[in-house]
């Protein structure tokens, strides 16, 4: 049984390309959000896949991109479908985020694929990252509790709504709205206070 969501994704990866690429879900969400975003804005996407629905969607707009995964398979898609777009292979909870700042950090369907630990630290890393008024749009259920992922079978672990806002509010965040897509997927939108 396979715990690590990074192995996981790559063992299943052709699966879930299969899948997703062909999934609308999210993408209205992310593009409404993503116009709320200064044109020229830099953006940094966590846990990109192969970039359908959602690098799509983002792109559309008028931001630029950087990007993070740690499937190699799905990586690889990435770069070919958006040559243009920086792309690191590799874990988020180890990258450098390319070593300078966004304006804002988004990941869709990644956060509570990590243990509850990597999850925190996660969002106290984003913080970093960011400028001040800085923003971050992420998956996470409101409810608490533990399923196994419907691509990967990896057990994925939901800190629900208050722990996600202490800590977003530890790390200086305030959540400023919430989402539900067509998939009845939560995101949170948080801000930078400062
Ligand atoms: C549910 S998919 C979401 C992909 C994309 N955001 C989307 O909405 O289509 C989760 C993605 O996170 C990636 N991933 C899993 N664990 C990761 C980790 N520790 N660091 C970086 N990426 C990871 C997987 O390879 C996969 O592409």
């Amino acid at each position: 049984m396979i715990t690590d969501s990074a192995v996981a994704y790559e063992v299943h990866a052709q699966d879930f390309l299969c899948g997703r690429d062909t999934s609308m879900i999210g993408s209205v969400v992310v593009e409404q959000w993503a116009r709320t975003l200064p044109a020229g804005s830099a953006v940094i996407e966590l846990g990109c896949g192969a970039g359908y629905p959602i690098t799509r969607a983002l792109q559309s707009t008028e931001l630029k991109l950087w990007a993070i995964d740690s499937s190699a398979s799905l990586v690889r898609g990435f770069k070919q479908r958006f040559p243009s777009i920086p792309v690191q292979c590799g874990k988020v909870q180890n990258s450098d985020f390319f070593n300078r700042t966004y304006q804002a950090a988004i990941a869709v369907g990644l956060l509570f694929l990590l243990p509850e630990k990597e999850q925190l630290a996660l969002i106290e890393r984003v913080a970093k990252i960011l400028v001040p008024g800085g923003r971050f749009l992420f998956t996470a259920p409101i409810e608490t509790g533990k399923w196994n992922d419907l691509n990967t079978g990896v057990v994925c672990h939901s800190l629900g709504w208050a722990r996600y806002e202490s800590c977003l509010n530890s790390a200086g965040f305030r959540i400023a709205g919430t989402f539900l897509d067509r998939g009845e997927n939560h995101y949170y939108e948080a801000q930078l206070i400062h």
